[in-house]
């Protein structure tokens, strides 16, 4: 990690106005659009049918159990990751395929050059072990990094582009990350405190838009997009990538609440 005084460059902590803030809320819009009509039209389902996850738009986007790394825990289905031992995580990891230097997982299905995948996380963390100020202590990430690269880094938004909450000063706060873009800048804070004890919940939106090259992140709260990561590209395999650290400062939890997988809706080729 870079000097806490790079990555807190900007005194603005609040929402960013990004050039595609239009074709992206034009895309949302259809989002939800199309999740008011899909959703409904999946819930009326009847139950023979409900089984079956692979709807049109709906992907059961999981946690790959086999690359996860040994220090964390998942749920039955997959769908929940943590940093501790619990009834709704029970299960550690021992596999040959594991990720040993990453604190963390892949998503379970590959990204390809016209990838249109949306998903929602549902995140909480508390902190058992009040941070050093200053400090680059690490709580939750949610990034795209290179496949083959992502076990010779501690955070995906190393080599590739990611979410990271962290400590910030004496803070906690969202990051967006992009070394090799020279990226990191705060977009949101936290949690005002960083002292044992300090908790908190929330839901954010990702937004994958291979075909623009764009990772963007959505507050859940206010409906808008948070920062837009451009630049998404790479030779190699490029994967999701979900990490919890630091199990002796803070117990934290990613849960994958949705995902849809859109690259076929055509209505979204001619707004984005
Ligand atoms: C950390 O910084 C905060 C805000 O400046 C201050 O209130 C707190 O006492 C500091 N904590 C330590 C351990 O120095
Ligand atoms: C997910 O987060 C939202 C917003 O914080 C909250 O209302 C909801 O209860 C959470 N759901 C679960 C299953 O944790
Ligand atoms: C995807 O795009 C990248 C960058 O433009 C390129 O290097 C790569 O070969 C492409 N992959 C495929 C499968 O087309």
């Amino acid at each position: 990690m870079v000097p806490e005084k790079e990555i807190v460059s900007s005194k603005d902590i609040c929402i960013r106005t990004k050039q595609h803030k239009w074709p992206i809320l034009a895309f949302i819009c259809g989002v939800v659009l199309t999740l008011t009509i899909v959703v409904p039209l999946m819930v009326s389902r009847p139950p023979s049918s409900q089984k079956d996850d692979k709807t049109d738009y709906a992907c059961s986007l999981r946690f790959d159990r086999k690359s996860t790394h040994s220090l964390l825990f998942l749920s039955d289905d997959n769908t929940v990751m943590a940093n501790s031992f619990s009834e709704e995580t029970p299960n550690a990891v021992i596999h040959p395929e594991q990720l040993n230097t990453y604190k963390g997982t892949i998503g379970d299905k590959w990204l390809t050059n016209t990838s249109k995948i949306y998903f929602e996380i549902n995140f909480s963390y508390e902190i058992l072990s009040s941070f050093m100020n200053n400090s680059n202590n690490l709580v939750v990430e949610v990034g795209v990094t290179s496949r083959k690269e992502i076990d010779n880094n501690f955070y995906a938004g190393n080599i590739g582009w990611s979410f990271l909450i962290h400590n910030c000063f004496s803070y906690i706060c969202l990051t967006a990350m992009s070394m090799m873009s020279n990226i990191r800048e705060q977009i949101k804070v936290m949690s005002l405190v960083n002292t044992a004890g300090t908790a908190a919940t929330g839901r954010l939106g990702f937004f994958i838009n291979m075909n623009r090259r764009e990772f963007s992140i959505i507050d859940k709260d206010t409906l808008k997009i948070l920062y837009t990561l451009k630049k998404v590209e790479s030779a190699d395999q490029l994967c999701l990538a979900f990490a919890i650290y630091n199990p002796e400062l803070v117990e934290a939890k990613l849960e994958i609440m949705y995902s849809y997988d859109f690259t076929s809706l055509p209505i979204i080729n001619v707004i984005a």
